[in-house]
């Protein structure tokens, strides 16, 4: 299938775009580069532009025959929601439903979106189904869950089909070493720890160490982003084979603390990385995993790569020979 890849220069868009290309077929990415890198994109056919900008997308749409749109492009700080929540309702929103006019006008019914655990806010139960409560505790979760529900009824009542995929963490590098996790600014856990090690910072701060978990800490449910990457390949031939649209979990189905990714960061590297207990952060739940069954059913997926020793080996794999990330991969 011929593919518009939004957002397809940053960190999971271009793992994807791999994974379309492996799977045959053809990813054509549009991406702003305002947080993207060319340089991850690699053989793909790259526009620079904006999703706001419907003339340029309806012109893609046309040119490349699109049959089906995979949407990354968003931001995605937490905190920077809370403090300009008009920039994420703009971007993460409102540019969608510029998108989903313009692939309407030019027949395009087929959608993966990039949607959140934050979707789900400070669930009871664990682990999370997707018929969970959706009660998002910020901007960012909810600049998406308005998008599912969006997509929701246009499933409803017009040619359209979709798959909204709640991420939870995503971790790790491809395997071949070449593209990896590049943000700024960087609040993922295992790049921050990654540069702890690389001296770039003096220390990793664990946020809280009395919670109601095995050894104090957080614990969070990470998924490798290749095995993230090929779900969306899976979800896409589902819509294509006329499979129903919904939304899904992506994750392992399984939790780690704080300090068993330090520990494994550790192990990995070789280096002390320094750690700083510091008070909780608001809003953090203890424990959030995700119940992936209805992913693993619908789409016969399953994480292949996605045990704590792979993605945190990946990602030092990334870190270790890019430093500074994709400027050591354009030199
Ligand atoms: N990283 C995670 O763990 C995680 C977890 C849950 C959900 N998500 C979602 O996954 C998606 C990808 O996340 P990521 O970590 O790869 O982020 P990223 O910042 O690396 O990638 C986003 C890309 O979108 C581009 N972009 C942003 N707004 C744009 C616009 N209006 N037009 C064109 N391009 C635009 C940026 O330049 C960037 O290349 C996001 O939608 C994010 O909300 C990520």
């Amino acid at each position: 299938m011929n593919v518009l890849v939004t957002g397809g220069a940053g960190y999971i868009g271009s793992h994807a775009v791999r994974a379309l290309i492996e799977a045959g077929h053809t990813p054509i990415v549009l991406d702003s580069l305002e947080h993207g890198h060319a340089a991850s994109v690699g053989e793909a056919e790259l526009i620079l532009g904006n999703v706001l900008d419907h003339e340029l997308v309806a012109r893609a749409c046309r040119q490349f025959s699109i049959e089906a749109v995979m949407h990354f492009a968003a931001y995605i700080e937490v905190g920077e929601s809370m403090v300009d929540p008009i920039k994420y309702y703009a971007n993460n929103t409102m540019s969608v439903l510029s998108l989903l006019k313009t692939m309407q006008e030019n027949g395009v019914g087929k959608f993966i979106f990039s949607s959140t655990a934050a979707t789900y806010g400070q669930s009871e139960k664990v682990p999370i189904a997707e018929d969970a409560p959706l009660a998002p505790i910020n901007v960012y979760g909810h600049s998406k869950l308005i998008v599912e529900q969006v997509c929701s009824w246009l499933a409803r009542q017009t040619e359209f089909g979709f798959i909204a995929l709640r991420y939870f963490n995503a971790g790790g590098a491809h395997p071949d070493g070449t593209i990896g996790e590049d943000h700024n600014p960087e609040s993922h856990l295992i790049p921050l720890v990654f540069q702890t090690a690389l001296g770039k910072r003096k220390s990793i701060s664990i946020f809280g160490d009395d919670y109601d978990t095995p050894d104090g800490t957080c614990v969070r449910d990470y998924i490798h982003v290749w095995d993230l990457a090929k779900a969306h390949v899976k979800a896409m031939e589902h819509l294509a084979n006329g499979g129903a649209s919904g939304a899904f979990n992506l994750g392992a189905g399984n939790g780690h603390s704080v300090r068993e990714i330090i520990e494994c960061a550790r192990r990995a590297s070789g280096a002390a990385i320094p750690a700083e207990i510091k008070p909780r952060r608001a809003g953090d739940p203890a424990v959030l995993v995700a119940d992936p069954g209805r992913a693993f059913e619908t789409f016969n997926w399953r994480p292949e790569i996605s045990d704590l020793k792979s993605i945190v080996g990946s990602a030092w794999q990334w870190h270790s020979t890019h430093p500074d990330g994709y400027a050591d991969a354009e030199l």
